[in-house]
């Protein structure tokens, strides 16, 4: 058996297409490593949604490089974003030896076979069909308790600040027998959580099924696993979505509803095809039927020619949607998208971080008051397993996704327990057990 180490950047797709890198190379006579050192093949698994994300892997190729002098027959490859975006120009630096992008890994076993002979090799063909939706993922992530599954890859949205759809294609849904055969099976091997992954799960489709009735299907195999997914577009959240996550007690009441930016100029110039009022409609529905539901979102800050008034739309909007979490970013210009060849990227660095800061703090205090709002209820939480900073709490979610710790010696991971909020941070709640 040779030995392959992945190192994962990116999304949770990325995650689970590690996964599946693993499953098909497993049949090939390849076993995973996580001690790079002892490594005959080193991957990185790379995103390029921002330019910070493809620097860090530059920096990663340099490092992986210096383990050749110990190992001359080495084998460094790229794969996913990244590797579909820069294609050549990955091998040309002469320190990548195979290219392969996110839907190639089927070829990965004929790659290595023809990189062993001494020449580097590239796969960046883009599939309209390819879902690997045969491929039984080796789990990388180690508490047994939580489990990705992707529904569909790709997107059709072409947002005009994204990358994605350059690196992974055209939107294609995966045919619904495998994906509830892979639910049983991960339930079968004693998985208690299943987040099912998607740019845009709400335009899943696959014959007559759609994504209220694929949640449905997933949550009826059986009432002691959770169900999760992301990531929901607010122009595509239907009520049927909706309805099915009320109607489920084992669907986690979250819902990840990206917003990208308060302001209509701005959404439209990002071709989000939704205003202010539409997404504010979409959250009052989600809360008119889950009170209880976790709401988070992504943002972006510094958007071609946003102006400091239409920055304080998105402050605001914040602000009247009360997000339980969110992930905030400066705009990073991605060459070869649609805003990159019509908008100049004109907020300086300065601003674009001033801003960011600001929405940053505003969040922080959001979080924490709701989690306070939460301090005296019961929650019923999945164990993942011991807290990161002591080891004698355990840590697990409450259904809106809340991150709950607290002093127990008597579960352990993937059990379901009850547990009542003492106090908060703004990132914690603290609890004991009720
Ligand atoms: N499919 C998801 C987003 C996936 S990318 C959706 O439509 O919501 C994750 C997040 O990265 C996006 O929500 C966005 O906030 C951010 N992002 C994407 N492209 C970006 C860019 N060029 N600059 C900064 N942030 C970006
Ligand atoms: Fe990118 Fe928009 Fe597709 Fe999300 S929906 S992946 S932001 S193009
Ligand atoms: Fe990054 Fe590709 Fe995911 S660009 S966010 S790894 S789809």
């Amino acid at each position: 058996m040779k030995k392959l180490y992945i190192e994962t950047y990116g999304c949770q797709m990325n995650v689970n297409d590690t996964e599946v890198v693993f499953s098909i190379l497993a049949r090939h006579g390849y076993e995973r490593t996580e001690e790079i050192a002892e490594a005959d093949v080193i991957m990185a698994n790379t995103c390029s949604i921002r330019d910070n994300a493809e620097q860090r892997i530059w920096g990663r190729i340099d490092y992986f490089n210096t383990f050749r002098k110990a190992k001359p027959a080495l084998v460094v490859g790229i794969l996913g974003c990244m590797a579909e975006r820069l294609k050549d120009a990955l091998l040309d630096t002469g320190k990548v030896n195979i290219v392969a992008g996110p839907d190639a890994y089927r070829s990965l076993p004929m790659l290595l076979d023809a990189v062993c002979e001494g020449h580097p090799q590239i796969n960046v063909e883009l599939s309209r069909e390819e879902t690997y939706g045969d491929i039984s993922p080796v789990r990388i992530d180690k508490n047994g308790v939580s489990a990705f599954i992707s529904i569909m890859r790709g997107c059709n949205n072409v947002c005009s600040y994204c990358v994605v759809p350059f690196t992974r294609g055209a939107e294609r849904s995966r045919d619904y027998h495998t994906i509830v055969r892979e639910a049983c099976e991960c339930v079968e091997a004693g998985y208690k959580e299943i987040t099912l992954l998607g740019q845009n799960v709400d335009s899943y489709h696959f014959e007559d099924v759609d994504f209220a009735k694929l949640l449905e299907m997933v949550a009826r195999i059986s009432s002691t696993l959770r169900v999760r997914f992301s990531t929901s577009h607010p122009k595509d959240i239907s009520d049927a979505v909706i309805e099915t996550m009320a109607a489920w007690p084992n669907i986690c009441h979250h819902i990840h509803l990206p917003v990208q930016s308060g302001n209509d100029r701005i959404l439209e110039k990002m071709r989000r095809r939704y205003s202010r009022e539409w997404y504010l409609e979409r959250v009052a529905k989600i809360r008119e039927l889950m009170p209880d539901c976790g709401i988070t979102t992504d943002a972006i800050v510094g958007f071609c020619s946003e102006t400091e008034e239409e920055f304080r739309d998105t402050l605001s909007i914040f602000e009247e949607v009360g997000y339980d979490a969110a992930f905030m970013f400066n705009y990073s210009e991605r060459p070869g998208t649609l805003a990159s060849r019509q908008y100049p990227d004109d907020i300086p660095l300065d601003v674009k971080t001033r801003r960011l800061n600001e929405l940053i703090e505003l969040q922080n205090r959001l979080s924490l008051e709701s989690n306070r709002k939460d301090v005296g209820k019961v929650f019923e939480v999945l164990v993942e397993g011991p807290s990161k900073k002591d080891p004698s709490e355990l840590c697990g979610r409450t259904g809106s996704n809340k991150m709950c710790v607290w002093a127990d010696t008597a579960h352990k991971a993937g059990d379901y327990v009850k547990v009542r909020v003492k106090d908060c941070t703004q990132a914690t709640m603290l609890c004991e057990l009720a």
